[in-house]
């Protein structure tokens, strides 16, 4: 991306050899800024987004494909997915992630919805950031 822009800029001295040199010092330098701007609120976003919290997005997607079957109350081969403790230690200690993964024995069971590729990437980032419970921007 700065190399293409380079190119434009070089490309655009050449072509504007008659403006005089302080202007053209100018204007490089306003659109170096620019970039730079650019760059550092395109840093800024990928922070906000970059991790993955039980309580914003992992909660709702156990209650909706698990819960049914792994909760508290009704415990299907004793695993309870209810409550941030119980998936957490579940998908770290346990063998959910690679039953979601598993194309022999999947969970959920093959009669209903599998998560989707989009939910399956969001638990394996949960488990790559380490777990985290609550966000504490919200
Ligand atoms: C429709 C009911 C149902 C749903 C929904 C369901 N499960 Fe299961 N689950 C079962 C049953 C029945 C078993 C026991 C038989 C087996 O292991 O295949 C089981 C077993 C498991 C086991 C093995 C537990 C053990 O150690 O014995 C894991 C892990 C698991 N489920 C994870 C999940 C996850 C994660 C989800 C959601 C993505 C999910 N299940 C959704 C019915 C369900």
């Amino acid at each position: 991306m700065r190399k293409i822009l380079h190119i434009y800029i070089v490309a655009f001295c050449l072509w504007s050899c008659s403006e005089s040199h302080a202007d053209r010092e100018a204007l490089i330098e306003e659109a170096l800024q620019e970039l730079e701007e650019q760059e550092e609120t395109d840093e800024e976003e990928e922070e906000e987004t970059s991790l993955m919290y039980y309580s914003s997005e992992i909660s709702s997607l156990l209650d909706l494909h698990c819960v049914s079957c792994h909760s508290n109350a009704n415990a299907t081969s004793s695993l309870s997915l209810e409550g941030y403790q119980n998936a957490k230690t579940s998908f770290d200690t346990g063998t959910s992630l690679e039953r979601i993964q598993s194309t022999t024995n999947p969970m959920p069971p093959a009669y209903k919805t599998p998560l989707s590729v989009d939910e399956i990437a969001k638990l394996i980032k949960w488990q790559n950031d380490g777990f985290l419970e609550t966000d504490p921007n919200l």
